[in-house]
């Protein structure tokens, strides 16, 4: 087991390794060997996180006859005040890995650390002390305010779970949280219909902020607004980053808004990580194909650069999560493939300063040496 870690911030010096077109076929680290990250910089960190979902057949006796494999071995670290952007297509594990890590629903294996603490299997009143400290904000801020209820009453549901303050105090903080998140204070008597997609947001944020959580999983926080609200709202997300000094794991598809608001990048395949870097690496140097293709669907704001753009349009469909390919899961649509990515799976390997990714030629990838158009 070498020094490297998932956070991307030891174990290099920032060398670059020595780059060769031959396949990396003594590659250092399994993804599930790596070690727990000493570095105290990091607020969260999954080691070989899984999530399957059972399927069951029968009417009485109900018999277990597979599982999708949502989330099937990830590992990565968030660094304290850091935005960790996951992006990947509809049905890549994105949300699962989300709700898994904040304990929505269990793993069925691997470890979750908060602080350095196994939060894995904790529970009761353990798991209650610790949810205090993280959140979620989710996508459709229609679905997600509850209807019957005031501002008022969404936004202190936390303080009250949690047991925190008075109904004076709970009513004061309400206020102060609807002004932190531009709402004018006076709205905690309103009821949800009565707000724009936009506010409903910040009223979710606002929710999200009120038992002062260190960590928040933004789930396509901005996907469901009009593109004029979008910046607004993640304009708000930054900005409260860096006044309560929070931590992101921010989810999307939409790489352009990952791009502004991200540290660094992961990148998600039918249930696997299969790239993390810092972001200017991610868009300007990815060394997995499928970050390639995905990037070279991003329209880009130059004309000229627009003009030049070549897509690359990945064959078939994504396989299902029941039963993904085996070796390399990417092998069956992949540009690039070789007869090696049939038959060995690629290791999630640093190719450099941090830079993950696994593909047996993912050093050739970043190079420019494997061009995919
Ligand atoms: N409770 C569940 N039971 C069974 N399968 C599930 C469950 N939740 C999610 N899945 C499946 O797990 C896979 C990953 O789903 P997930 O919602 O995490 O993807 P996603 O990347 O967030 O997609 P999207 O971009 O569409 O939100 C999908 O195949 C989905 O159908
Ligand atoms: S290992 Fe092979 S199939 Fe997989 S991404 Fe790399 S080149 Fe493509
Ligand atoms: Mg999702």
């Amino acid at each position: 087991m070498s020094e490297q870690n998932l956070n991307g911030s030891s174990g290099t010096n920032g060398a670059k390794p020595k780059r060769s077109i031959e396949v990396n076929r003594h590659a250092t680290t399994q993804m599930d060997d790596m070690a727990l990250s000493t570095d105290p910089n990091v607020l969260m960190s999954v080691r070989d996180l899984q999530q399957h979902f059972p399927i069951n057949q029968g009417i009485i006796f109900q018999k277990q006859v597979g599982a999708v494999r949502a989330v099937d071995g990830i590992s990565f670290d968030v660094r304290k005040g850091e935005t960790l952007g996951l992006v990947g297509e509809s049905g890549c594990g994105k949300s699962t890995t989300g709700r898994t890590i904040l304990h929505l629903s269990k793993p069925t294996g691997g470890k979750i650390y908060f602080q350095g603490q196994d939060i894995t299997n904790i529970k009761g009143q353990e798991l209650k002390k610790v949810r205090r400290h993280m959140t979620m904000i989710f996508q459709d801020p229609y679905a997600s305010l509850n209807p019957r209820l005031t501002v008022q009453n969404i936004v202190s549901e936390p303080l009250v779970i949690h047991g925190i303050g008075t109904p004076k105090e709970r009513s004061e903080k309400v206020q102060e949280l609807l002004e932190l998140v531009g709402l004018s204070r006076h709205y905690g008597s309103r009821y949800p219909h009565e707000f724009s997609g936009g506010q409903r947001q910040r009223v979710g944020i606002a929710r999200a902020l009120a038992a002062s959580p260190s960590f928040i999983v933004a789930d396509e926080p901005v996907s469901a607004l009009d593109v004029s609200i979008q910046a607004q709202v993640v304009n708000l997300m930054e900005d409260l980053q860096s006044r309560l000094n929070l931590t992101y794991l921010f989810v999307a598809h939409d790489l352009s808004v990952v791009r502004h608001i991200s540290n660094r990048v992961a990148v998600m395949y039918l249930g696997k990580i299969v790239e993390l870097a810092d972001r200017d690496t991610i868009y300007t140097t990815p060394g997995h194909p499928y970050t390639r293709a995905l990037l070279s669907a991003v329209p880009i704001p130059d004309p000229k650069a627009e003009k030049q753009r070549k897509r690359i349009i990945l064959a078939g469909d994504v396989p299902s999560p029941i039963n993904p390919p085996p070796a390399c899961r990417f092998h069956t649509r992949c540009p690039l493939v070789q007869q090696i990515c049939r038959e060995q799976t690629p290791e999630f390997r640093d190719i450099g300063g941090g830079h993950f990714a696994a593909c047996h030629f993912a050093e050739d990838v970043a190079d420019g040496k494997l061009a995919m158009v």
